[in-house]
C-alpha cells in the first residue's frame, strides 16, 4: 500500500473532525468520570468547538497540524514544541492523533506518526512526549512502536 500523503487542515473538514472530537472527548470524559466518581461539569459541545478552533488556529511555528485523506479526512495529527521546564531543552509534544474507525489498521496512524516525528526532528527537539490514557491500548501500542516508552503515570483519585 502506498504511503498516504499529508495535507493541511481545511474549513470543510469541520463536520468530520468535529465528529471525531465528539467521540474522542466523550470516551475520555467517561474514563475520567469513572475514576473521579463524578460527571463532568463541562459542556461537550463547547469542548468540541474549542478544540476545533484551536486546530484551525494552530498556525504558530511551534504547531503543526496535518490531515490524511484528500476529499474526506481519514486521520489527523497535531504536534507542538515546547521547552521542558525541568530538562531545559525543547521537546516535541504529540498533542492529538485520530484515525477514522473504518481506516484503522491500514497504516494511516503510522504515516501520521512518521510525519510528526519528522517535523519534530526538523525543529531540533531533544526529546518528545505524549499523554495517553492507560485504557487506550491501541494508542499505547502505536506510541511504543514509534519510539515512546512509558515513563510517568498520571494518577487520578477521588
Ligand atoms: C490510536 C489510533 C490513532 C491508532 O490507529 P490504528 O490505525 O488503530 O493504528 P495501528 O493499526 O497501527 O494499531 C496500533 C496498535 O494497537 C493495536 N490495537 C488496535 N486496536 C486495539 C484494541 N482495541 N485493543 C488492543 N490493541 C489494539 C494494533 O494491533 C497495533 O498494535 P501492534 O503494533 O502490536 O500491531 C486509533 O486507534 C485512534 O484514532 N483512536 C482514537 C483516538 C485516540 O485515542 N488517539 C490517541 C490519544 S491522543
Amino acid at each position: 500500500m502506498p504511503v498516504p500523503s499529508l495535507r493541511e487542515l481545511r474549513g470543510e473538514d469541520a463536520p468530520t473532525i468535529q465528529s471525531w472530537l465528539h467521540t474522542y472527548l466523550a470516551e475520555h470524559l467517561a474514563w475520567w468520570q469513572q475514576v473521579y466518581g463524578a460527571p463532568p461539569e463541562s459542556d461537550l459541545s463547547e469542548l468540541v468547538q474549542r478544540n476545533w478552533q484551536e486546530l484551525m488556529e494552530a498556525g504558530s511555528p511551534r504547531q503543526w497540524v496535518r490531515v490524511i485523506g484528500e476529499a474526506k479526512p481519514q486521520g489527523i495529527v497535531l504536534a507542538e514544541t515546547r521547552q521542558d521546564r525541568y530538562m531545559g531543552f525543547e521537546v516535541g509534544v504529540l498533542s492529538w492523533i485520530y484515525v477514522e474507525p473504518g481506516a484503522r489498521g491500514q497504516g494511516v496512524a503510522a504515516a501520521l506518526m512518521t510525519g510528526a516525528n519528522e517535523w519534530m526532528a526538523a525543529q531540533g527537539v531533544r526529546g518528545k512526549e505524549v499523554f495517553v490514557t492507560a485504557q487506550n491500548v491501541a494508542a499505547v501500542r502505536l506510541y511504543q512502536r514509534h519510539g515512546y516508552q512509558i515513563c510517568d503515570h498520571r494518577m487520578l483519585g477521588r
